[in-house]
């Protein structure tokens, strides 16, 4: 048995633009929950939009299309006010063939259920799905919220305040470490063990679409909305468009098969531009942490080959994901340090960037590699 309780009871007092939110019947249990979205526009049946529609959903849903290779989907077609933009997220530990399926599914079946909406969104167990005539990319949205229980049993009264305790110390862990996993994916699960000795089992999950700071805010609210909504219960799913954070006192997730994030930063792109001084401050920002870093590797030598000396150079490199730097030490003399620190440093950017919130997330990828020269 797995009720749904999504009513649409709550999603009024939260968010007046949702005017449906219905629950499923029993017989088709994968289809947790949906919201058409009247009042944001109707096509018609035979309308442009709607053979659009079609057009991106199937295209969004075919084998061919393995989304950013890592569950997340992002496309646009049409044109003018006939312009459709989709986003589909599977959960981060599911495998490249079942978030098709289920995509495809979700496809079927939420055109059904919101047959002339131009706006909709609806989630799966293992996958989430919507659709608009405005870009939905980027855009963090933390209304309307979508309550899905799985575990109806409640706790123990002399339970709840130690389980919510660990519980939510669990899901701010996992936050910050979705958060920060990178414009690929952002998802994190973990356990921990209620004061009863019940193991609590997280998740944390935003559309890799959002910047750092917008998707730990975004969790930050669907945390907040924990208590409303989970009272009690042994295991709760907090959704809403752009983030999900679930616990369960089962396992509900496969940890062997969440796809292993590259960890080299990504290749160099060949795009170029920006204002000037834009970029000199871009310069002094990467290069700034990145001299820092070498220059602690450089004092670490310092200390540690004082006694064990070879005839090789080494040459360093650092990284961020934007950017990397490379330098020669010499290793016959690590001690004698001076300004700038040995050869002049090689900065290699990998990517055009721009100051704006959302890349803060190029700062994340750092890394060290030595090669003997
Ligand atoms: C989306 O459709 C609605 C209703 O037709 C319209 O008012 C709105 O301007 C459209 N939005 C965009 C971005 O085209
Ligand atoms: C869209 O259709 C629904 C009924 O299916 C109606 O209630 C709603 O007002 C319509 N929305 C607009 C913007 O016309
Ligand atoms: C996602 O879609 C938006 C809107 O169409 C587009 O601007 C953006 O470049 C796309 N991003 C990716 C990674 O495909
Ligand atoms: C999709 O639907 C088919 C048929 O209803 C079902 O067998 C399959 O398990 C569903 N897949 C997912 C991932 O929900
Ligand atoms: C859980 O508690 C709520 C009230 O807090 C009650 O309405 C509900 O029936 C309980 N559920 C079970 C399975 O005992
Ligand atoms: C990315 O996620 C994994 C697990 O999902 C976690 O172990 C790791 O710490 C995260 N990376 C960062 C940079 O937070
Ligand atoms: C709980 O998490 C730890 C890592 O933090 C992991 O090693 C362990 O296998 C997990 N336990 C279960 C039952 O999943």
């Amino acid at each position: 048995m797995e009720p749904l309780m999504a009513s649409s009871r709550f999603v009024f007092f939260l968010s007046p633009i949702l005017l449906l939110i219905s629950s499923q019947s029993l017989a088709q249990p994968e289809f947790r929950s949906h919201g058409c979205f009247y009042e944001k526009g109707n096509y018609t049946t035979g309308s442009t939009y709607r053979t659009n529609l079609n057009t991106l959903l199937s295209s969004l849903s075919s084998p061919s299309n393995n989304g950013n290779g890592y569950g997340f989907y992002n496309s646009s077609f049409g044109e003018n006010t006939d312009q459709l933009h989709a986003i589909a997220l599977c959960r981060g530990d599911v495998r490249a063939d079942t978030c098709r399926g289920c995509l495809s599914n979700c496809t079927q079946k939420l055109t059904q259920v919101c047959p002339n909406q131009k706006e909709a969104i609806g989630f799966y167990n293992e996958c989430m799905l919507r659709y608009a005539n405005r870009s939905i990319y980027r855009a963090m949205e933390t209304t309307p919220v979508f309550p899905l229980w799985w575990n109806i049993q409640n706790l123990s009264s002399s339970d709840v305040d130690g389980f919510f305790h660990e519980m939510r110390k669990l899901l701010k862990d996992l936050n910050g470490q979705a958060a920060a996993n990178g414009s690929l994916r952002k998802f994190a699960i973990g356990n921990t063990t209620a004061p009863n000795f019940q193991p609590i089992y997280g998740l944390a999950q935003c559309t890799p679409d959002l910047a750092e700071q917008a998707c730990s805010e975004c969790l930050d609210a669907a945390m907040g909305n924990i208590p409303a909504y989970c009272e009690r219960k042994q295991g709760c799913r907090v959704q809403n468009p752009s983030c999900t954070v679930r616990y369960e006192v089962n396992r509900f997730y496969d940890p062997t098969t969440v796809v292993p994030l590259p960890s080299s930063p990504p290749p160099p792109s060949t795009s170029t531009g920006g204002s000037k001084s834009r970029r000199s401050r871009t310069v002094i920002i990467i290069v700034v942490p990145i001299v820092v870093s070498v220059v602690l590797i450089v004092i670490f030598f310092c200390i540690c080959l004082r006694v064990r000396r070879t005839k090789k150079n080494l040459k360093l490199r650092s990284y961020f994901q934007a950017a990397t730097i490379q330098m020669k030490l010499d290793l016959q003399n690590p001690c004698n340090l001076t300004w700038p620190p040995l050869e002049f440093p090689q900065v290699t950017f990998l990517k055009q960037i721009n100051l704006d919130k959302a890349d803060l997330d190029l700062f994340t990828g750092v890394g060290f590699s030595m090669e003997k020269i």
